[in-house]
């Protein structure tokens, strides 16, 4: 067969099977343009040094853009003889323009390139995702606006604790997702740093300007230790742990969803067109791509996991192992981008005909409206009415567990107990009576409970379009 680039110390060639389990085109020719963008910036370096020709260049030039057009129209004859995306691109442009192609590779090794292609794919990658995660929390707002004062039970241990907003509890969706966004843009800041010039580990002979490459590819800085910059991939673990944490945020979301969607909760439903039917069931609409976030959660953690394993045991510098950080760190990205296309679209809105707006998470008010008269949700307010009229906290606690009791045992919510029965409920504890007045039945309705949490922070609606403001004019 053809000869490889490096077999001229070989006696025999590598079996088909090792050929093919060494061999990375298949997947590593996503970051082609990448390649060729590095090799542009490289032969321009090398040129701009005197360390090959200007005609050299201009031959380079002029085969690398035939490729990309190749590649662009699927023409590129992507080969396994020639292992990886590097090989197959500097083939090709040797087949295309000669001798300039094969001094391309003067003062590099795959080993440099590879880390810089990698990097250049993971900024673009990055800045996708900021641009997605921003879409998503411009939904995320919208939605929130709208429901910035409806109510629903907001729960600890899955048992109604007090009133909330939905608002409110959108809005908690868009804190978790820009600390996400905050992480990517701090990660992106050590990716952005250039490899090239480290050659195979110890840097190269060549008279090279690792600055002006790292200016032409739009780095931030060089790497500093050439050993470094060809063995390390935490930048990509980095990465795959912010997708990790941005994915645990959306399947907790995915989990509410679901659960809001069950017939038991029925406090939303989904828009058709994120759900799927059953092929037994006729009557069912299941959650699919809620689910399926929670699913391929378990997958980017897998994907971290499997490179911070990869990388633990390497000895300085390169080693063949490194070549499995691209499939885990490609569908990190891949996982992350989908989730965030699909979910900007589940949490969106669409004007009707009528010039109506019809979000795709439908808001059963009602059904929220109710669950809220189940679980005794004002029962804070009510010991904190107590103590404000100079109850100490742990009486009124104690004090108003009694009246829960009473509820309990009437089958009634506390505003239904009339206020001569609440007294007798909390008749035991010292203080308690005289401090209840018929105004107490003010602070037991929810729509009291809400505006009361009037402060940086807290449920009220005044604070939570307070938050929704902050949060836009964040994003503007
Ligand atoms: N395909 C390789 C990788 O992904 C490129 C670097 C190979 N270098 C080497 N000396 N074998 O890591």
């Amino acid at each position: 067969g053809p000869a490889k680039a490096w077999s001229g110390r070989f006696s025999e060639p590598v079996s088909d099977l090792v050929k093919r389990y060494t061999a990375s085109v298949f997947f590593d020719n996503r970051m082609a343009a990448q390649d060729i963008r590095g090799s542009l910036a490289h032969a321009t370096m090398l040129a701009r040094q005197g360390i090959i020709g200007a005609s050299d260049l201009a031959d380079i030039e002029r085969g690398m853009a035939q490729i990309v057009g190749e590649i662009e129209r699927g023409e590129f004859n992507w080969n396994l003889d020639d292992e990886d995306v590097h090989l197959n691109i500097e083939k090709r442009l040797t087949a295309l323009v000669g001798d300039a192609g094969k001094r391309l590779h003067t003062g590099r090794s795959r080993n440099d390139q590879v880390a810089t292609d990698i990097r250049l794919w993971l900024r673009d990658a990055i800045d996708t995702i900021l641009g997605l995660i921003r879409e998503f929390q411009l939904a995320v707002l919208d939605l929130a606006e709208h429901h910035a004062d409806t109510p629903l039970p907001g729960f600890t241990h899955l048992q109604v604790a007090q009133p909330v907003t939905f608002g409110h509890h959108l809005m908690a969706y868009f804190e978790m997702t820009r600390r996400d966004a905050e992480r990517f843009a701090d990660c992106r800041k050590r990716v952005n740093r250039l490899p090239l010039g480290s050659a195979a580990l110890a840097g190269t002979t060549f008279p090279i300007d690792r600055e002006y490459v790292a200016e032409l590819l739009g780095f931030e800085e060089v790497c500093f230790n050439s050993l470094d910059a060809v063995s390390d991939r935490d930048f990509a673990i980095e990465f795959c742990a912010a997708v990790s944490l941005l994915m645990t945020h959306l399947s907790r979301l995915s989990e509410e969803l679901i659960l809001w969607m069950s017939p038991r909760v029925g406090f939303i439903d989904l828009a058709d067109r994120f759900c799927t039917g059953s092929s037994i069931m006729p009557q069912k609409k299941n959650p699919d791509v809620p689910e399926l976030v929670r699913g391929k959660t378990g997958r980017a953690n897998g994907n971290l996991v499997s490179l911070l394993t990869l990388m633990k045991g390497q000895p300085l510098a390169y080693n063949k192992d490194n070549q499995e950080d691209k499939e885990p760190l490609f569908d990190s990205a891949d996982t992350a981008i989908d989730t965030l296309r699909i979910y900007a679209d589940m949490m969106g809105s669409r004007v009707e005909a009528n010039g109506e707006k019809v979000f795709n998470v439908r808001v059963k008010k009602e059904a929220m409206q109710a669950a809220l008269t189940q679980g005794f949700a004002t029962a804070t307010d009510l010991a904190d009415y107590l103590v404000k009229k100079g109850l100490p906290f742990r009486d009124a606690h104690e004090a108003v567990a009694l009246a829960v009791r009473v509820a309990d045992a009437k089958g009634c919510d506390l505003p239904q107990i009339p206020l001569d029965e609440l007294k007798t409920a909390m008749a035991h504890v010292a203080g308690a009576v005289e401090r209840l007045d018929a105004d107490v039945f003010q602070v037991l309705t929810v729509e009291g409970s809400l505006a009361s949490r009037d402060h940086i922070g807290g449920t009220a609606p005044k604070q939570v379009r307070a938050a929704i403001a902050r949060a836009r004019s964040r994003l503007a």
